[in-house]
């Protein structure tokens, strides 16, 4: 089976880039990380991909926020790209993308969220689940646009909410299913990578919902 070339971003803790990277050295996910770039110097998820000899980079951000500054999009995507990234993941990245990366990637960028959306995009949506009383909320994998936590929908897993439930109970049990979520939607993204290979096929225009 070919290995299908991933490139990691995120700004934070990196669990779900340590399940991903688990799978793939347990055998069974059929990725390879070329790369984890984070925006954040010293963000845990550098020092992961460092203890799994995965290339890792900080790139800083620039002067805004919420996104990257224009020229530093850019080099991000031509990092992505000279890595031969075929699939970019990203594992609590803070920050919106825009045209450069999404026009390079189209239909190959993907994220998880820890709601249902369409519902709760945003910040610390589990905490907005309980604050309006859901029983239920959850975890989504969504292909990335231009809009915050928005795109089609690729997969979802449904977390009861239970009466006792503090804001940090309900977050670690969204997080243990995010951790199966996401390298079950990639093992997809995996499947079809190597179907479309030898056919000339644009594999990423193929559906995995
Ligand atoms: C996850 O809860 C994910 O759903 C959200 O950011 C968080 C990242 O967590 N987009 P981690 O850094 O993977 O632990």
């Amino acid at each position: 089976m070919k290995r299908l070339p991933i490139g990691i971003l995120g700004s934070g803790k990196g669990s779900n880039c340590r399940a991903i990277l688990e799978r793939i050295r347990s055998g069974d996910l059929a990725a390879e990380t070329r790369l984890v770039v984070s925006d954040v110097l010293d963000a845990p998820i550098l020092n992961t991909a460092r203890e799994f000899g995965v290339t890792n980079a900080y790139l800083p951000p620039g002067r805004f926020r919420t996104r990257l500054e224009p020229a530093i999009e850019e080099q991000l995507v031509k990092m992505l790209r000279d890595a031969g990234v075929e699939l970019v993941v990203l594992a609590g990245f803070m920050r919106v993308l825009h045209e450069p990366t999404l026009k390079a990637f189209p239909r190959r960028i993907i994220n998880i969220h820890p709601s249902l959306l369409p519902k709760f995009p945003g910040l610390e949506s589990w905490k907005q689940a309980l604050v309006v009383g859901e029983t239920v909320t959850g975890c989504t994998v969504h292909y990335v646009d231009e809009r915050i936590d928005h795109g089609q929908i690729l997969a979802q897993k449904e977390v009861r909410i239970l009466p006792n439930d503090t804001a940090e109970s309900l977050h670690a049990r969204i997080q243990v299913l995010e951790h199966e979520l996401y390298p079950a939607v990639i093992a997809e993204f995996c499947k079809r990578y190597n179907e479309a290979s030898g056919q000339g096929a644009g594999w990423s225009n193929k559906s995995v919902v």
